[in-house]
């Protein structure tokens, strides 16, 4: 609705109301809540745009390559940029929003972890369509990736086709979920694995301690439950924000993997609230996470005999 013909003071109201009341994702063009998904609180490129040691590698962004070497084996990430040979550009939409929600590929292989596919199938029609969209309009880049190679069998399929996902509930608890698991896959990295690895034991869900070996050394997640002690029972509902944004509590930057370099000041209002409110719900769990471990000093060269 043009605003120019209404009087200043209702425009300047109905200004005032847009921003109280943020646009349920719908009114959102794709694009942009796509580039918001993928670039924020997805962090696709936490996986998928390859790592140097002075972080993301230059002209790489979201061109894969990366490898993660967990219990399955050595996953590499794929090139989702739109390059027609080595990326997605060839792929239907629906091949793409099928190989996110249902882990098959182009060809129908399954694929493998650590994407959270089980949670990505629960991301609504409006969302999904709206990465693919975004997907579409990043750089092509020119990567061809080598092989995941998994030791572990893959399922012949993470479940039956996902037909149509309606838009997550406004409630702000359940929106908050929505964001806590299916968008941004906190529950992935804050629960530690049960028996075969597998992550939706409710008995142990936020409470923190899975493992991350990579360049940072050993690092392990924190417990996101209200355990006063070993949680985030006593913290307030400002330190929890920063804490979401890289800052623990001694004011030191939180370590690897944790995406916080994809949130740090860029979450929406509408949604940190839904996080930190979600999180304050949570049940107490007590679990005591270990402490990080710093990354091993290079072996030193030996020298050859004779020099
Ligand atoms: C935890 C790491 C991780 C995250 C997070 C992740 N991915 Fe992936 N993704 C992978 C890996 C690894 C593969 C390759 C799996 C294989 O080789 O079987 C993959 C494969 C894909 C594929 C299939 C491409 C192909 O060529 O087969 C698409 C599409 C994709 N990811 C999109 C996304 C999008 C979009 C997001 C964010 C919403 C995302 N991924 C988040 C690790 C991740
Ligand atoms: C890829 C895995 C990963 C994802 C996804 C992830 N985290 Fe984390 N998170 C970690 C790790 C690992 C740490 C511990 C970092 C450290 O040791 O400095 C951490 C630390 C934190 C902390 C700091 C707690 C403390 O004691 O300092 C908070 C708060 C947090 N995460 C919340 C979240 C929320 C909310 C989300 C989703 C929006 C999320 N995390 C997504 C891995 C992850």
């Amino acid at each position: 609705m043009p605003t120019r013909n209404l009087g200043p003071a209702l425009a300047a109201a109905l200004v005032t109301l847009a921003l109280a009341a943020p646009a349920a994702p719908a009114a959102e063009p794709p694009v942009e809540r796509g580039r918001y998904l993928v670039e924020v609180l997805a962090a696709c490129g936490n996986c998928h745009t390859p790592k140097g040691p002075a972080g993301d590698l230059p002209g790489k962004h979201l061109a894969g390559g990366g490898s993660i070497t967990e219990e399955f084996g050595t996953a590499i990430a794929s090139n989702i940029t739109p390059d027609r040979t080595t990326g997605i550009g060839g792929w239907r939409d629906a091949e793409i929003v099928r190989a996110i929600r249902e882990g098959k590929s182009k060809s129908g292989r399954t694929l493998g972890p650590p994407m959270p596919f089980e949670l990505y199938r629960q991301l609504s029609d409006t969302d999904v369509t709206a990465i693919v969209a975004y997907l579409r309009s990043v750089k092509p880049v020119r990567n061809r990736v080598a092989k995941s190679r998994y030791t572990m069998p893959l399922p012949p399929s993470w479940g039956p086709p996902v037909t149509s996902v309606p838009d997550p509930p406004q409630e702000i608890l359940q929106y908050g979920a929505y964001l806590a698991g299916p968008i941004a896959h906190c529950v992935e990295c804050h629960t530690p694995p049960g028996p075969g690895g597998r992550r939706d034991d409710a008995r142990r869900l936020f409470a923190g301690g899975r493992k991350f070996t990579g360049p940072w050394g050993v690092t392990y997640s924190a417990n996101l439950t209200t355990d006063r002690e070993t949680g985030l029972g006593e913290w307030t509902t400002d330190q929890i924000v920063a804490g979401i944004n890289g800052l623990r509590r001694d004011g030191s930057p939180e370590r690897a993997p944790m995406p916080w370099p994809y949130y740090a000041g860029r979450i929406a209002d509408r949604d940190m609230r839904a996080l930190v409110a979600y999180l304050k719900s949570l049940p107490p769990i007590r679990s005591v996470v270990p402490p990080a471990e710093p990354p091993k000093p290079p072996e030193p060269t030996r020298r050859r005999p004779g020099r």
